[in-house]
């Protein structure tokens, strides 16, 4: 299950990225923003990280303006890897290679074809190990050490 937040710049991208998981049958909650008023970014990264990190929710995906502040906001929250992708293999490698659990996109970046196929590639690739084990586990040391 997916947890899908966003501030009111993400919103309308927002809305398209559910259509379309609606026509792929791909299950989502929608934590808001829910209309294109003003609110805060921090508040939806953290309630999407929150959701991924407490093992609720398998992945998450973030949206604001540029995906930037969202997605530092969501890195906060211990044990959330979110990672703002623009393009496919950056959605491909930070699956494969970082455990990436959040999606971070950028609603006045990033359209909205490429940012459905970017989902796709998100959500299909799966993490590879091995090597990487050991480097996402010292992103987790740096978490505890500060
Ligand atoms: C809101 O205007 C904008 O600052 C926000 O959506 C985002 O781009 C922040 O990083």
């Amino acid at each position: 299950m997916l947890a899908i937040g966003s501030d009111h710049g993400g919103f309308a991208l927002k809305q398209e990225i559910m259509k379309h998981l609606d026509e792929k049958g791909v299950a989502y909650k929608d934590f808001g923003t829910y209309s294109e008023d003003s609110v805060d970014y921090p508040v939806y990264g953290e309630t999407i990280g929150k959701a991924v990190a407490s093992g609720e929710y398998e992945r998450g995906i973030v949206i604001c303006g540029t995906g930037i502040g969202i997605s530092i906001a969501a890195n906060k929250v211990k044990g959330v890897r979110a990672a703002l992708c623009g393009d496919c293999y950056s959605a491909e490698y930070t699956r494969r290679h970082n455990d990436a659990n959040v999606l971070a996109l950028g609603g006045r970046v990033t359209g909205p074809g490429l940012a459905c196929k970017i989902v796709d590639t998100f959500l299909g690739n799966e993490f590879e190990g091995g090597r990487h084990e050991r480097r996402v586990a010292e992103i987790s040391d740096i978490e505890s050490r500060n």
